[in-house]
C-alpha cells in the first residue's frame, strides 16, 4: 500500500468504521437518546467514559440537567431502526424510542433508562464536561454494566454471538443521502502473545520499573515534589532511563498508583 496525501475536510470520513453507542437520558418528563461514534473510555480507575455531545443534540439538554446518562451498544438486527437514534431529534420527534419501538429499561443504581435491545448497556454518573471544538465532552463514570452472553471466561467477545452495528459514514446516491451501516458476517481473530518474543525483556524493565516507582512512592507518601523526583530519579538512574522522564512517573504514581505527591494530589 502507497499512502497519498489527501484533503483534511475528508479525513473525519477516512477515520470510519465507529462502534455507535446510543447515548440515553431522562430529564424534565422526557426520554431520549442518540447515537454517538465520538466515545472512548478515558481512564481505569476511576472508571470514566467521555462522549462528545453537540449542543443541538436534545440529548445534550437530558445529560446536561440530570447529570446521569446511559451508554447502549446494538447489534446490526436494529440497523433499520437507526434513523430514529441518529437522525431525528427528540425535540422534534416526541417520544422517538418509543416510537422507534426500544424497550426501555432501568439501570439499578441511577435509575437511568437504558435500551433493553442492547447487548450492553452502561449507566453512567456525569463527572465532568469539558468544552473540545464545537461539541462538549461529557466525561461519566460507568456505575453499572449489564450485558447479554456474548463473553467468554475472559470477558472477550464470542465473536460469533454478535453481529455488531458499524457506522461507516454518510454517502450520496440517487440524489438521496444514505447512512451506511456495516457489521460482519464471518471473522478472523488471532491471538498474539503479549510482549513476546524479542520484546519480552524491554516490557519487563519498562513494568519493574513502573512498579517500583509507584511502590516506593506510595510508602514514602505523603511527598513534596523535590522528595518524590529524587526518588524517582534514583529508580531511573538504576534502570538506565532518562533522569529528565521523573516528572511523568511521579504523575503515574499519584495518578494511577495512589500515590501522594503535594501540588498532584
Ligand atoms: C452513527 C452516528 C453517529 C453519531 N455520532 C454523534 C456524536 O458522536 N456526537 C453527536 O453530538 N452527534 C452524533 N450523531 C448525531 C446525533 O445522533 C443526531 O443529531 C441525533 O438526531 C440527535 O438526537 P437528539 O436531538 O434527540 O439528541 C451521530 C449520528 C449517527 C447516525
Amino acid at each position: 500500500m502507497k499512502l497519498k496525501r489527501v484533503d483534511v475536510s475528508t479525513g473525519e470520513k477516512l477515520l470510519y468504521p465507529s462502534k455507535p453507542t446510543v447515548v440515553s437520558a431522562e430529564y424534565g418528563g422526557r426520554i431520549g437518546g442518540m447515537l454517538a461514534s465520538w466515545w472512548t473510555q478515558l481512564s481505569f480507575k476511576p472508571f470514566y467514559i467521555g462522549v462528545a455531545i453537540g449542543h443541538e443534540r436534545y440529548t445534550y439538554k437530558l445529560v446536561d440537567g440530570s447529570g446521569k446518562f446511559g451508554l447502549n451498544f446494538i447489534g446490526y438486527e436494529y440497523v433499520d431502526k437507526a434513523p430514529y437514534l441518529g437522525d431525528v431529534s427528540e425535540r422534534f420527534f416526541e417520544n422517538k424510542l418509543e416510537k422507534g419501538g426500544f424497550k426501555i429499561i432501568r439501570g439499578e443504581v441511577l435509575n437511568v433508562p437504558l435500551l433493553g435491545d442492547a447487548y450492553l448497556a452502561l449507566e453512567l454518573k456525569l463527572v465532568d464536561k469539558v468544552s473540545v471544538g464545537d461539541h462538549d465532552l461529557f466525561i461519566g463514570e460507568v456505575m453499572s454494566i449489564y450485558a447479554a452472553e456474548i463473553y467468554d471466561e475472559n470477558y472477550t467477545w464470542l465473536l460469533d454471538k454478535i453481529k455488531p452495528l458499524f457506522y461507516m459514514g454518510r454517502i450520496k446516491k440517487d440524489g438521496k443521502i444514505f447512512r451506511r451501516y456495516a457489521s460482519w458476517v464471518g471473522t478472523v481473530s488471532r491471538d498474539v502473545e503479549f510482549a513476546g518474543g524479542i520484546l519480552r525483556d524491554s516490557h519487563l524493565k519498562r513494568y519493574s520499573l513502573r512498579r517500583e516507582v509507584i511502590t516506593r512512592l506510595r510508602e514514602a507518601s505523603p511527598l513534596s515534589m523535590d522528595e518524590a523526583l529524587d526518588i524517582v530519579k534514583d529508580v531511573l538512574r538504576r534502570y538506565g532511563v532518562d533522569e529528565d522522564d521523573a516528572i511523568y512517573y511521579v504523575r503515574e504514581a499519584v495518578y494511577s498508583g495512589g500515590a501522594m505527591v503535594e501540588g498532584l494530589s
